[in-house]
């Protein structure tokens, strides 16, 4: 323990605290298979995965990270068996109702992106709450994306920009990146510098697919109930290490 604390302390101070990522997305894939490997069933892979959310959000917010967005369950997703939906349900419950209190005393400000519209209702009481306790934090902006799906987000976008077309209150001309990025649930946050994506696959799957345009990716085979503190700064000294040149030379 003492040698694995002594590692992240100087892993740590390789960091360039002056070219921190400003917005970190992760897609945190891989517990169904960390608990099959274990022969256990696929739900306490997610279960174990709670706790990497926890050690991983505290770790963002004592780097001093702005911006944090966690992939928890996508729009398809529910293509999934009943049982695991409704588990991954009742975990999201069981995280914000315990952890709402120690989240709002670290100055964290939870944020859900998605269609919450269609979730459980007890799922939107703990929303709500969750989102009103922290909402004046100005600390880590910690976004849960939720039913999220960067396509069904970009159509929800243009839907929003036609109604205000047909309104009169914008003209087509008018329409720009910017006005998109501002119909978007990510509206006035910064575009994601660092992706992360775990257990090996090395995909977006349908994650913050306008805002990723210039975002950094880092994949690792870690599976989710497995990746700490020391994967997230090796994955920050990856970014550091990467010259940004947003389409310039
Ligand atoms: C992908 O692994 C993971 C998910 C679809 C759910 C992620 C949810 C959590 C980590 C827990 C709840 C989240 C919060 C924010 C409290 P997979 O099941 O697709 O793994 P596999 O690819 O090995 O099957």
């Amino acid at each position: 323990m003492a040698f694995f604390l002594r590692k992240i302390k100087d892993l740590t101070s390789k960091i360039d605290k002056s070219r921190l990522p400003v917005h970190i997305g992760i897609i945190m894939d891989g517990n169904g298979r960390w608990a099959q490997k274990r022969g256990m069933m696929r739900i306490y892979g997610h279960k174990a995965g709670v706790k990497t959310v926890r050690e991983i959000v505290k770790a963002c917010s004592e780097l001093g990270i702005k911006y944090l967005t966690l992939y928890a369950f996508s729009t398809e997703n529910w293509k999934r068996p009943l049982e695991e939906v409704n588990f991954l349900m009742d975990l999201l419950v069981e995280y914000l109702s315990k952890e709402v209190n120690e989240l709002n005393k670290n100055n964290v400000k939870i944020n859900f992106i998605g269609d919450i519209s269609f979730l459980p209702k007890k799922c939107k009481v703990e929303i709500d709450r969750a989102q009103n306790i922290t909402k004046e934090n100005d600390g880590l902006v910690l976004n849960i994306a939720l039913n999220y799906g960067g396509r069904d987000e970009i159509v929800k976008a243009v839907k929003k920009i036609c109604h205000k077309v047909v309104n009169k209150e914008l003209s087509i001309d008018a329409i720009t990146e910017q006005i998109v990025s501002e119909n978007l649930y990510t509206q006035n946050q910064p575009d994601p510098d660092l992706i992360i994506r775990t257990s090996g696959e090395k995909r977006l799957s349908n994650f913050l697919l306008w805002q990723s345009a210039y975002s950094e990716l880092w994949f690792t085979d870690v599976l989710w109930p497995d990746f700490n503190k020391k994967h997230l700064i090796e994955a920050i000294l990856y970014y550091q290490t990467r010259k940004r040149r947003f389409g310039g030379i």
